[in-house]
C-alpha cells in the first residue's frame, strides 16, 4: 500500500508542518496583497502576513465567514486576474445571493490531485470504473469527482443527480467497482434496483465514496449490508474547494483523514471562536494552503467535528460531521441534530431508512414530529411499536419529547442529491 502513496502522504509530521507554514506564510501575503477584503481586516486586526511565525499563530488572524462572500458576490474575493480564473463553481444559496468560487489552472489541478489521492484511500486504482451520480454543474459534486477519477486513471461514468431508472441500468450495464453520490440518493437507487426486480446485493459495485451530507455509521452499516460494498465518507465544500479536503480510509474507516499539505484546519468554540484543542468537538475551520484564484483565510464552515490524530495516513482526522450549526434544532432548550434521529431511526425495527423532521410550533413552544416510513410488510402492530420505541429512544438518548409517525411505505420524498431533513412549518 505504501508504495501506492504519493509524496505528501510520505511525509513525517513534521516535515509536514513546515510545508504547512511555509505554505501557510505565502497564502497569507497572496491574500493580503490581491484581495481589499483580507488587506482591510488583517490591517483592521494590526497585523500583517510575516506576523504568522509559527502554526499556532493563525489563531490572531480574523475569520472568514459566508457572509463575507456574499457581500463580495461575485468576484471580489478573488486573488487574480479575472483572466486567469479558468473555472468557476456557485453553491445555490437557499436565501439570497449564491456563493461564488473560483479556480485557476492550478487549482483545478490541485483539486484533481486531492480527489484522486481520496480515490485512492477509498480503494479505487488506475483502471476501475467509477459512476459519478454527484451532480455536474454549479455544484463542485460532480466535476470534482470526474476530473479526480480521471487524474487516478479511472474511467468515469458521468451520470450525474437524476433519472434514476436510467442511473440503474447504466450500473447493471457497465459494471462499475465504484460510485460517489450522496448517501440518500444511495438509498433512492436501493428503491429503484428492488423496483426493477435486481438484487442491489449482486451488482459489480464494491466501494461507495458517499458525502455532501451528514450521514452515520448506522446509514453506513444499512447501506454496506444492503448492497454488500464497503461505505467510506468523502467531505469537502465549494468555498475550501469541493469535494476531497478530507477522506476516509478504506482499511481503517475510522474517520476522514484531512488533505493537511493542502488544508489547515483548527477548530474553534462555535460562539467565543476560542481555538480548541485536538479531540475536543467544536466547528471547523479551514485555511488553503495552496490556492490561488480564492484563498480562504480561517473560512467558517459551520459544520461541527472534532480532529484526531492520524492513523491509516500522517494527516489528522476528522471525526464524522454531527451536523452544520445551522441544522441544529432547539427544542426547550436541549440541542437536537437530525443524525442524531438517524442513528436512532435505523436502529429501530420496522421502519426504513427513509425519514424527515417537521418543526412547528405548539403554543409558543417548538415542536418536533419525526415521520418516519414503515418497511414494506410491517404490521400496524409493528408500526405502533416502532413508534413507541423511536419516542422512547430520543427521550432517553437525547433528554427531549417529540412525536413520532410512522408512515406508509414510500410516502415521504426522495433525494436525488442532498437530502433535506428539516421541514420547518414554525411560520406556516
Ligand atoms: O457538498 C462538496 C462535496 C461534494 C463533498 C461531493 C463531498 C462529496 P457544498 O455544496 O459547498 O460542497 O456543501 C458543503 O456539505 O460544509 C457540509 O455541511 C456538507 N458536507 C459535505 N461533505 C460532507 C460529509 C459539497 N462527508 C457542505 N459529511 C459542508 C457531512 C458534509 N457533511
Amino acid at each position: 500500500m505504501t508504495d501506492l502513496l504519493d509524496a505528501a502522504e510520505r511525509l513525517g509530521r513534521e516535515e509536514l508542518e513546515a510545508l504547512q507554514l511555509e505554505r501557510l506564510r505565502s497564502t497569507l501575503r497572496h491574500a493580503y496583497d490581491n484581495v481589499a477584503f483580507y488587506r482591510e481586516a488583517f490591517d483592521k486586526a494590526g497585523l500583517r502576513p510575516e506576523d504568522c511565525r509559527t502554526l499556532a499563530d493563525l489563531a490572531r488572524f480574523p475569520f472568514t465567514t459566508k457572509a463575507d462572500l456574499r457581500d463580495h458576490y461575485p468576484f471580489g474575493m478573488f486573488a487574480v486576474d479575472e483572466s486567469q480564473v479558468r473555472r468557476i463553481h456557485a453553491s445555490s444559496g437557499t436565501t439570497g445571493r449564491p456563493t461564488v468560487v473560483g479556480y485557476t489552472q492550478r487549482d483545478l489541478d490541485t483539486w484533481a490531485d486531492v480527489v484522486a489521492r481520496s480515490l485512492r484511500a477509498a480503494g479505487a486504482r488506475p483502471g476501475h470504473k467509477v459512476h459519478v451520480a454527484y451532480g455536474y454543474g454549479l455544484f463542485t459534486g460532480g466535476l470534482g469527482a470526474h476530473y479526480g477519477a480521471e487524474r487516478l486513471g479511472c474511467t468515469v461514468i458521468p451520470a450525474s443527480g437524476g433519472m434514476t431508472a436510467r442511473q440503474v441500468q447504466l450500473i447493471n450495464d457497465f459494471r462499475p467497482e465504484i460510485i460517489m453520490v450522496t448517501p440518500s440518493y444511495m438509498l433512492t437507487l436501493l428503491d429503484e434496483f428492488e423496483r426493477q426486480g435486481v438484487d442491489p446485493r449482486s451488482t459489480s459495485l464494491k466501494v461507495g465514496v458517499f458525502g455532501a451530507e451528514p450521514w452515520t455509521q448506522e446509514m453506513r452499516r444499512e447501506i454496506e449490508e444492503r448492497f454488500a460494498i464497503d461505505a467510506v465518507d468523502i467531505y469537502g465544500l465549494s468555498e475550501v474547494m469541493g469535494p476531497g479536503v478530507a477522506q476516509e480510509c478504506l482499511e481503517t474507516k475510522d474517520g476522514l483523514h484531512i488533505w493537511e499539505d493542502h488544508f489547515y484546519p483548527e477548530i474553534v468554540d462555535p460562539f467565543t471562536g476560542e481555538v480548541l484543542p485536538d479531540g475536543e468537538e467544536g466547528e471547523l475551520v479551514f485555511t488553503s494552503l495552496t490556492k490561488e484564484a480564492m484563498p480562504v483565510i480561517r473560512y467558517r464552515t459551520r459544520d461541527l467535528t472534532r480532529l484526531l490524530p492520524g492513523t491509516a495516513r500522517v494527516f489528522r482526522r476528522m471525526e464524522k460531521i454531527t451536523g452544520r450549526s445551522d441544522d441544529m434544532v432547539i427544542l426547550r432548550g436541549v440541542n437536537l441534530f437530525p443524525t442524531q434521529i438517524e442513528e436512532i431511526v435505523l436502529r429501530t425495527p420496522h421502519i426504513a431508512p427513509h425519514f424527515q423532521l417537521r418543526l412547528t410550533k405548539e403554543g409558543r413552544l417548538d415542536a418536533l414530529t419525526v415521520l418516519a416510513e414503515a418497511r414494506p410488510g410491517a404490521t400496524a402492530d409493528q408500526r405502533a411499536a416502532a413508534a413507541q420505541c423511536v419516542a422512547a429512544a430520543v427521550k432517553d438518548g437525547i433528554g427531549v419529547s417529540v412525536a413520532v409517525e410512522v408512515v406508509e411505505p414510500e410516502t415521504l420524498e426522495r433525494s436525488v442529491g442532498k437530502i433535506k431533513r428539516i421541514v420547518d412549518l414554525r411560520n406556516a
